[in-house]
């Protein structure tokens, strides 16, 4: 008889996982459940897995190590895939993939289950990840196994072995929340000409609930990183937390989009993000400020990139590790605070200081003295404006 580590959120359908392996399957499973940052009180869910014949259930915060070692990173590199997802579900995968081989080798598992029906991203990245990171354990899609594709088909599976039942919410949508997001599918119908329901958004308020007096808060950043809020230090927890709470109060953060997905197919996404798209906003205007021409444009084309590959499962490669580097340098002069203001459900920038601002307003001007200031200089005598030589670059060689 054979162990099993099932990645396990609570949801029926993982409970026809568990019933499955150890019915079909005959084999001894564990369970393993991730705090994200997701709303579900992970002791109970440990607990329905025991009541499930579970043998032992574990249970990890991943919340502060998710936001400092996956989220900030693709933060710091501007990671927004196509028309802006912030990849809150897609980053959330590499650690989950992680602690499932690090359950698997304590606990003696020779398979890793999984609750993807074979059928997109998810499924895609997480057999990637965990095919990279322990390619002897072998990898078991129960639902896929099963044929079981919608919500419908689980209820049925239920029904015959007397399973409980989802709630309603559970099988209307498909949901994937952590702090750094939340993923909304409509379902894999769903008419791209639709508005979306009001209750499908379930961070967010509604714009007419938001707020009519602007809000302003001020994010300060140190090498590419949100270090404060308001002038105050805050730790990245309490950072994400006030953030999505502030944005979700003025309806900030939503996304709905047709997005390529891994397999070529266009997918109609909602998401929210309400923290993410406030920091990414913020941390874009102070790279406007402090990164020169050059580096800002490609830093352009290096954080499509990055977006891509954490979207396509590539956490654990030469590339991403490459990229991280190419940021580490570029990011050394993003230091300094940006203002936002906040009204009903939009977020402008409206200031931006930095000790590394290439901004030269005695240069400027609106009737023709750049020209002038650029003409009376002597070539190779002082840079352009907009630029600086690299060896005044802060923490680069003296
Ligand atoms: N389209 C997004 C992605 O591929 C969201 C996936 C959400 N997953 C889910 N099980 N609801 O990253």
């Amino acid at each position: 008889m054979g162990k099993a580590v099932l990645a396990y959120t609570g949801a029926l359908d993982n409970l026809i996982c568990i019933h499955w392996l150890r019915t079909v399957k005959n084999m001894k499973v564990v369970t393993f459940s991730g705090n994200f940052g997701q709303p579900e009180y992970l002791e109970e869910v440990g607990e329905r897995a025991l009541e499930a014949g579970a043998i032992s259930a574990h249970i990890a915060d991943m919340r502060e190590r998710f936001l400092t070692d996956f989220c900030y990173s693709a933060l710091r590199a501007g990671a927004r895939y196509e028309s802006g997802y912030v990849l809150s579900s897609a980053l959330s995968r590499p650690p989950l993939a992680q602690e499932l081989v690090r359950v698997a080798r304590e606990e003696g598992c020779t398979v890793i289950a999984h609750g993807c029906r074979g059928i997109g991203n998810d499924q895609v990245r997480l057999e990637s990840y965990l095919s990279t990171l322990a390619p002897d354990i072998k990898i078991v899609a129960p639902l896929f196994e099963l044929g079981l594709k919608t919500p419908e088909d689980d209820e049925g599976y239920a029904r015959r072995w007397n399973l409980p039942r989802a709630t309603n919410r559970q099988a209307k949508y498909n949901v994937d929340q952590n702090l750094w997001g939340v993923a909304l599918q409509l379902g894999p119908k769903a008419d791209p000409w639709m508005e979306p329901p009001d209750d499908t958004y379930i961070m967010t308020r509604r714009i007419s609930d938001a707020p009519d007096k602007p809000t302003y808060v001020d994010i300060g950043f140190e090498a590419g990183l949100p270090v404060s809020l308001d002038g105050e230090r805050t730790g990245t927890m309490e950072m994400v937390a006030a953030l999505n709470r502030l944005g979700a109060q003025y309806a900030v953060g939503r996304l709905d989009v047709i997005e390529d997905r891994i397999s070529g197919l266009k997918a109609r996404e909602i998401y929210e993000a309400p923290a993410a798209h406030l920091l990414h906003q913020a941390h874009t205007a102070l790279e406007e400020l402090t990164l020169d021409k050059d580096i800002f444009q490609f830093r352009d084309v290096t954080a499509r990139r990055y977006a891509d590959l954490v979207y396509r499962g590539k956490w654990f490669t030469p590339f991403r590790e490459a990229l991280d580097a190419w940021f580490d340098v570029i990011e050394k002069p993003v230091v300094g605070t940006v203002k936002l203001k906040l009204l009903g459900g939009t977020s402008l920038v409206v200031g931006r200081q930095s000790p590394h601002s290439l901004y030269r307003s005695e240069m400027l001007s609106y009737d023709g003295d750049v020209e002038k200031t650029s003409r009376r200089r002597k070539p190779g005598s002082e840079s352009e404006p907009g630029s600086r030589p690299p060896s005044t670059r802060p923490g680069g060689p003296a």
